[in-house]
């Protein structure tokens, strides 16, 4: 047993000093410790051994194995650092040469519009309300006081789904909607953004654009009240030397209705091409929540009173940033989109 185990150590030493490769490396080991490898071997003839030599003759087979493994292990680590260092020695990455530059997008001139009205609003103690954008005809135009065959739907040639669901082609609808969820809670004060729908296109509409919708209802909510924070709006979007001014105009959901005009943020008020010379430009429409509207979101129109106003997002974003064509907007051209 003792020769035979010599014999073992002795070849597998000289074996393992001179492997050259990984490979070659685990053949070795199958070969002393797999299943039929001389060292499993060796272990299973202990069995055979009369009594009295097995305990010396197993602690030989421990230690050559222990001898073994270590052997094993030194020459798997040598070589693996070899490889290693030979892959090192291969590879050569310049660190000094300049990485490859990722575009990084940025925010669409009307999403910052969108979020600079949420801030102004906010600051003023609006919440931010939704609706969908698939509405249903009562919330787009019945129960905003306008009923089948009014007049005023023609000014808002829509996308109908069906007979009772279109592209909605106002925010106004989330009026009704907030309301609803509201009631009877006081006070209902909200701003929607979002995309509306009308069968239009050319260089100043677009099919798709975006409105945001204002409300205020609470007991004694007055048009004075209106004009204060609309002037701070406009103050806040176009600068503290903007002036407004109210026209008497029609919503069906609004009495009275006011068309607000915006001192020309171009000429100051002097007059030029772009106020048509009036030095007033519009911007947005306004009035004081129609008693019906109230009812039909839950109100009691004798008790309470509210503002609401609706304001075009491309528009408001055409007059900051001075965009002559709304197409601009919705081309996707990226030398357009760097300049904000
Ligand atoms: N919904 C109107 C439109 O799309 C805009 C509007 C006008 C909204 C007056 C209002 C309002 O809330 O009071 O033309």
């Amino acid at each position: 047993m003792r020769e035979r185990l010599e014999n073992i150590r002795t070849e597998a030493l000289a074996r393992i000093a001179a492997a050259e490769s990984e490979d070659e490396l685990r053949e070795i080991r199958t070969g002393l410790f797999g299943k039929k490898g001389a060292i499993t071997q060796a272990t299973k003839m202990l069995g055979r051994l009369p009594a009295a030599d097995r305990p010396q003759a197993g602690g030989l087979v421990n230690e050559t194995r222990a001898l073994l493994e270590r052997a094993w292990e030194d020459k798997n680590s040598a070589l693996g650092a070899e490889a290693l260092a030979a892959r090192l020695r291969r590879e050569t990455i310049d660190v000094t040469l300049p990485g490859t530059v990722l575009p990084a997008g940025r925010q669409h001139p009307l999403n910052m519009v969108i979020a600079d009205i949420e801030d102004i609003f906010l600051g003023l103690g609006f919440s931010i309300a939704e609706g969908p954008e698939i509405e249903t005809d009562y919330y787009n135009f019945e129960a905003l006081n306008l009923p089948p065959d009014h007049p005023a739907r023609d000014m808002q040639d829509s996308f109908y789904i069906t007979e009772e669901l279109l592209l909605r082609s106002q925010t106004s609808p989330v009026q009704i909607r907030a309301m609803e969820k509201m009631c009877p809670r006081l006070p209902v004060k909200i701003i929607a953004p979002g995309k509306v729908y009308r069968n239009d296109d050319d260089a100043t509409h677009s099919p798709m654009f975006h409105q945001v919708e204002g409300l205020l209802v609470d007991k004694g909510v007055r048009m004075a009240d209106l004009k204060g924070v609309l002037l701070c709006f406009i103050r806040e979007m176009f600068g503290p030397e903007r002036e407004i001014r109210m026209r008497p105009s029609f919503f069906p959901f609004t009495e009275p209705s006011a068309e607000i005009d915006v001192s020309c943020m171009f000429c100051g008020g002097d007059g030029c091409r772009l106020c048509k010379g009036t030095g007033w430009i519009e911007i947005l429409g306004s009035g004081m929540v129609h008693p019906r509207v109230l009812t039909m979101g839950g109100y009691d129109a004798n008790t309470v009173t509210g503002f609401a106003f609706g304001v075009g997002v491309e528009r408001v974003a055409m007059l900051k940033y001075g965009i002559d064509d709304m197409r601009l907007l919705f081309d996707n051209d990226i030398r357009f989109l760097r300049q904000f």
